[in-house]
């Protein structure tokens, strides 16, 4: 009998080699070769991903005209956090894949979203390879109660959960967690990138050729991706990625890929003793515990994807004991701290070469955006100076280096979401207040609108 052939492939791009080497000749890593033994999968297989498209083999090409297209029937879960991050609901026949580090609470969100499909009357299956249905019943106890609908199933075998699956025919699927399953004909521990390569591309197959909604969850590795990275996601219509700061109560659902929707989409969940509960309102739960009239704290507007928060960012600068002054920043750049303090410094003359400096993004959450400047160099200034922006108001705007406040994305959205939140001042970009005064699509009644060019114009709104 010939010998079994090895083949070697890449964890990031899938190139596919004979011989181990260094080096992946298609993409350049180094070290992302990994075996997997061919298990009669000759190199002329074509690769898991061109499988998926089977569901519409046997049909010829056809004009582009010629193709009749139905209404998207999406259903809605039932959980209005998720359902906005899917682009409004489940599409029959679409793979999501929800990743995020363990012990986020992929599983919790999961079981009870099939509590509420179930509830609708879907027929779903979940399927776990980490708990036992017992576990699992333990954990539903805390959520609520279920009806008949759900069915649990503790199993790894991927041959054993299709034949689970061609009895029972359920309408969505939930496979916890892609890591634990396997296919039998593959000499690769679960959780190797040629078993998730498989698994998914049978489970691709699946949800196209019954239209069914297949959820997959993947844990996250420490180098920050989900087994064998690209390739799953290339391969799944959907890519949701499940955050949070373990010390802070709440949890991102964020939208990386959507076939069916846009990306820019989060949802914001808080995790309670009884499952996790949806925040409708952002800014408000962002801003509890926050003294008013405090020298340097400043609230800012900033987006995470299409959707507005307000979030308190502040600020301590005081005289150093150090022969080096200390800078921190949690929750955003520091780099960008640094290079802010030095144009305080430049252009309004402000001395903090022998201060030490930390920064605080309020609520855990992490923001990069170029608008937070306005909001650091207002948080400093108040704590250097020992002086307050007005309760009621919120800031932003990008700061360049000369001290110009320059324009930001999506300013209208930052300045309906602090009139919504009940703030009457609104510090922003002078040509952002003017474009909104334009357009005139807000209704402004008990807001105040201060555009300001230079970091200098500023200084006046501090009391
Ligand atoms: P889990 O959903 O199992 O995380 P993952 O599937 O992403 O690994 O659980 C997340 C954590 O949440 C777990 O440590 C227990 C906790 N938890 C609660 O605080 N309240 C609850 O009601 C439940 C079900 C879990
Ligand atoms: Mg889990």
């Amino acid at each position: 009998m010939a010998k079994e052939k090895t083949i070697f492939f890449c964890k990031e791009c899938g190139y596919e080699l004979s011989k181990w080497q260094g080096q992946c000749p298609g993409c350049h890593e180094w070290n992302t070769l990994v075996e997997a033994p061919s298990g009669g999968r000759g190199k002329r297989t074509p690769p898991a991903p061109a499988r998926g498209g089977s569901a519409a083999a046997g049909s010829p090409p056809t004009k582009i005209n010629e193709i009749e297209t139905q209404e998207e029937c999406r259903r809605e879960t039932g959980m209005k956090e998720l359902d906005r991050v899917l682009g409004g609901g489940i599409v029959p026949g679409s793979l999501i894949l929800v990743g995020g580090d363990p012990g986020i609470g992929k599983s919790t969100l999961l079981l009870q979203t099939c509590r509420l499909l179930a509830a609708k009357k879907m027929k779903v299956l979940y399927v776990s390879g980490e708990e036992s249905a017992r576990q699992i019943k333990m954990r539903a106890e805390r959520i609520g109660s279920f009806t008949d609908d759900l069915y649990l199933y503790s199993e790894t075998c991927m041959g054993t959960i299709l034949r689970a699956v061609e009895e029972l025919s359920p309408e969505v699927i939930i496979v916890d967690s892609i890591q634990t399953v396997f296919e039998e004909g593959i000499d690769a521990a679960p959780g190797s990138v040629s078993q998730v390569r498989e698994i998914t591309g049978t489970l691709l197959h699946l949800a196209k050729s019954r239209n069914i909604t297949i959820f997959i969850v993947g844990h996250v590795t420490k180098e920050g991706n989900v087994a064998g990275p690209r390739m799953l996601e290339h391969m799944v219509d959907t890519v949701l990625y499940f955050e949070g700061d373990k010390t802070a109560m709440y949890r991102m659902l964020r939208g990386v890929k959507n076939r069916f929707g846009s990306t820019n989409e989060v949802g914001v969940f808080e995790m309670r003793g009884r499952g996790l509960a949806e925040v409708p309102n952002p800014s408000e739960y962002m801003m509890q515990g926050r003294l008013e009239n405090e020298a340097g704290s400043v609230v800012v507007c900033t987006m995470e994807g299409s959707r507005p928060f307000l979030i308190e960012v502040q600020a301590l600068v005081c005289q150093t004991s150090f022969p080096m002054p200390r800078r921190t920043a949690v929750g955003t750049d520091y780099n960008r701290v640094n290079l802010l303090m030095a144009v305080l410094e430049k252009r309004l003359g402000i001395r903090l070469g022998d201060c030490d400096a930390y920064v605080n993004v309020a609520g855990g959450m992490r923001v990069v955006e170029p608008a937070l400047d306005l909001a650091l160099v207002a948080a400093l200034f108040s704590s250097h100076h020992g002086r307050v922006l007005g309760s009621g108001t919120v800031l932003f705007g990008e700061v360049g280096l000369v001290g110009e406040v320059r324009a930001v994305s999506q300013a209208e959205r930052r300045v309906a979401e602090a009139v919504k939140t009940g703030y009457d001042t609104c510090i922003l970009p002078e040509s952002n207040r003017r474009s909104i005064l334009q357009a005139g699509n807000l209704d402004l009644s008990g807001m105040k609108l201060v555009g300001v060019k230079h970091i200098r114009e500023l200084l006046e709104y501090f009391a």
